[in-house]
């Protein structure tokens, strides 16, 4: 009987020496410890045993069993530290391996256009506005004093949606929205966004384009604020040393008109004028649709062409290469990186 002691204490101990994980030994534990374990089964046997015997054969059951809990425990211990230094091992890193490159995106070169001037419009008190894109014929033309049946309108070839509603050809009817929204009192803003006409595609002509539209209504607004800006605007886009012009033009919505033409020089070196640019001083008509008295404010409006600034800036030979997606040459516009994303990675 004294025997089953030890026969089972080392059956224990070859367990616990094989034991590979903390479950093993959860199962040891189970399976010899808890009540209906195997040492209980050995106290049943003391049943059998002469009273002055049992003592004895209590104790040396307790001891093994109180040895078997120590050496599981310590075993257990053993377990966790090498589970602990895996993990350690796993999450170990390690400085000195090279970093990985992410590929950044860039903003697009139209898009910088954009924000280079909102930033420059916004700094002197402009707000930016909006407008739809799918617009009625009555702000697109109407309000922008071309009649219907007005010759001037063939000036821009148009999508119609329906008889009413069109595809606006320039950002000019975003000046109609603001004047009857302003009810009268002074205005300026600035308005970038798409365009659409039925021009024929070609180096400097697409059929979806984009302006950034601009007005100002006060007091005593005159034709000298309208060329400071414009001026300004140009030397801050291309500098001071790059060629421009401004040359009269014909708006029905403005009176005078002018257009601003820059410099642009070909890859065999010769000289162009590129179109950047409408502008003048509001058309009393425009004024007074839009309700405003004309004895008491004037204004100035400008329509900037988007894609040809960034011709002009970065020498593109050809419109189109903005809108057809190909890294390769949108890659050549790094621009900022957009630091907003870059921290979220
Ligand atoms: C207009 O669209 C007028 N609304 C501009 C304006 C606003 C005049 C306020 C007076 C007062 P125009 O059709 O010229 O004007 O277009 C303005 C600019 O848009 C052009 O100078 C050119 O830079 C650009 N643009 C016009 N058509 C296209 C096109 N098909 N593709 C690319 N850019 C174009």
């Amino acid at each position: 009987m004294y025997e089953n002691i030890n026969v089972l204490k080392s059956e224990i101990i070859n367990k616990i020496n094989e034991a590979k994980n903390i479950k093993d030994l959860d199962n040891i534990k189970n399976n010899y410890l808890s009540k209906k374990g195997e040492f209980s089964k050995l106290m049943i046997h003391m049943r059998e045993l002469p009273n002055e015997e049992k003592p004895n054969y209590g104790k040396l059951v307790n001891e093994a069993k109180e040895e078997i809990l120590y050496l599981i425990n310590t075993k257990l211990n053993h377990l966790k530290e090498i589970e602990l230094l895996n993990k350690i091992e796993l999450e170990k890193i390690d400085v000195t391996i090279p970093g990985d490159t992410l590929e950044l995106g860039t903003i697009h070169p139209l898009n910088q256009v954009i924000e280079d001037l909102e930033d420059f419009f916004i700094a002197q008190g402009y707000e930016v506005k909006d407008g739809p894109e799918v617009e009625k014929d009555y702000y697109n033309f109407e309000m922008m004093n071309f009649p219907k049946g007005h010759p001037a309108r063939e000036m821009q070839d148009t999508f119609y949606v329906d008889e009413e509603s069109l595809l606006r050809t320039h950002t000019s009817p975003v000046q109609a929205r603001v004047m009857l929204e302003n009810s009268g009192s002074p205005v300026k803003i600035i308005c970038p966004g798409k365009t659409y006409r039925r021009d024929e595609d070609d180096l400097t002509h697409s059929h979806q384009f984009m302006q950034i539209e601009g007005l100002v209504i006060d007091e005593n607004i005159t034709f000298a604020n309208l060329k400071d800006t414009l001026l300004q605007m140009v030397r801050h886009i291309f500098g001071e040393k790059r060629e421009i012009r401004l040359r009269p033009s014909y708006f029905p919505f403005v009176e005078p008109g002018v257009e601003v033409d820059v410099v642009h020089t070909l890859e065999d070196g010769t000289k162009t004028y590129i179109e950047i640019l409408g502008a003048g001083m509001v058309h009393p008509n425009v004024l007074k649709m839009g309700g405003y008295d004309q004895k008491k404010f004037s204004g100035f409006a400008f329509g900037v062409g988007v894609e040809r600034i960034a011709i002009l800036k970065h020498n593109v030979e050809d419109i189109r290469n903005f809108y057809l997606n190909d890294l390769k040459f949108l890659k050549q516009f790094k621009g900022e990186i957009i630091w907003k994303y870059y921290n979220q990675i």
